[in-house]
């Protein structure tokens, strides 16, 4: 996926009302009752430019904590801290090597988290006790202003419950965690879509731990060198979003190429199963019919990325007894579309056992 500016439409910000402002004109009340709110320990989801965050004052163990026990996410997977300027790297990183401002000089604020040791001023509930931090300056207007008035870091992880979907809207967050969060600030539809691009720079060497809003090669252009695409084993233990399990939608789902999509459909009919298709080939192709209802999604990569997650959503909603998505392409744009398709089709893989 390629990076893409701060867009200047005119976008809505709300704290249990909706108002319409420009990225201007961001009512700086608002902003600083969010802030307050961080800085009494508690949580407020705010919208970035990937997906939409649960945050807490990052160095507060305290208000940390409420991340992990909204989410239901285990306590030792560690958090990305969001700042509002590289500049702000040293205070919660050391041993910052060259190619860390060099990627953030390229990339920030944007979809790029860079793993770097971490400084003693981060709690270790927010690292999960390990040795390194996560770190992000997110391109969202909205992120922006809450973490100038704020000042500090901001933890967050994606504002859903463990392994579930993340959120791409206000309504997404307010739907599976409205009543715990303390503020959710509507800032509309998340532009990129899917998670950032994690890169590990510990030991001397870039290595990739998710691929997501931007993509390799630009990184790879910057630091002139290849990035690492394995996993190490000690990566993924204490990496959520690297369980073969995780971003799931409610629906089971499963993946197929094009030819064989249409013939498990009706498989899964004549089983009883409402079935909702993902399709990205031509909309003609797939006539609704008894039990079979179909979604398209865009052709290009970052406009799949863009509506992929609010797609699923409305899915869930729509009470369908299984998703049969088409194989996306496998070509470097869709890296991260395809990682969390394979995840999210990883524990319906299982349950097909019984039906195949
Ligand atoms: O786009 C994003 O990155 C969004 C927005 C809100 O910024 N955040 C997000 O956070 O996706 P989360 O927690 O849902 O996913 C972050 C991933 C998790 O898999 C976490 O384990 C990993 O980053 N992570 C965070 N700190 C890490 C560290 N120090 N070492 C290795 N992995 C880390
Ligand atoms: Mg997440």
């Amino acid at each position: 996926m390629s990076r893409r500016r701060n867009c200047d439409k005119p976008i809505e910000c709300r704290i249990n009302k909706i108002l319409s402002v420009s990225p201007h004109t961001i009512p700086d009340d608002e902003i600083q009752a969010a802030a307050a709110l961080l800085r009494a320990g508690k949580t407020v989801a705010f919208p970035t430019e990937t997906v939409y965050g649960l945050g807490a004052d990052a160095s507060n163990p305290f208000a940390v904590q409420n991340i992990f026990e909204i989410k239901g996410r285990p306590n030792y997977h560690p958090l990305i801290v969001h700042i509002a300027a590289a500049s702000q790297l040293s205070a919660w990183a050391q041993n910052i090597p060259d190619a860390a401002w060099q990627l953030a000089a390229a990339f920030w604020p944007g979809p790029l988290t860079l793993i770097l040791q971490r400084s003693s001023q981060v709690p270790n509930e927010v690292t999960g006790g390990q040795d390194t931090v996560g770190l992000r300056v997110p391109d969202h207007p909205v992120a922006t202003a809450l973490l100038r008035a704020f000042g500090g870091g901001i933890a967050a992880p994606s504002a859903n419950r463990f392994g579930q979907l993340s959120p791409t809207t206000a309504q997404h967050v307010h739907d599976k965690m409205g009543s715990k969060v303390g503020m959710i600030l509507d800032g509309g539809p998340c532009r990129i879509g899917v998670e950032s691009t994690i890169v590990s720079l510990m030991h001397g060497q870039a290595v990739l731990l998710r691929p997501g809003g931007l993509s390799v090669e630009a990184i790879e252009d910057t630091l002139n060198e290849k990035i690492l695409l394995a996993q190490p084993a000690a990566f993924k233990v204490r990496a959520s979003g690297m369980l073969d399990s995780h971003y799931a939608p409610a629906t089971p789902i499963e993946i197929h190429p094009a030819d064989e999509l249409w013939h498990r459909a009706h498989q899964l009919v004549e089983l009883g199963y409402k079935v909702a298709v993902l399709n990205l080939s031509d909309v003609n192709k797939y006539v609704d019919s008894g039990g079979i209802t179909s979604f398209q999604l865009p052709q290009l990569a970052d406009e799949y990325g863009r509506e992929l997650y609010a797609t699923l959503h409305r899915i869930d909603h729509a009470s369908f007894d299984r998703i049969l998505a088409e194989a996306p392409p496998t070509t470097q744009e869709w890296l991260a579309i395809n990682d969390r398709m394979q995840r999210a089709a990883q524990g319906t893989a299982n349950k097909n056992k019984f039906l195949s």
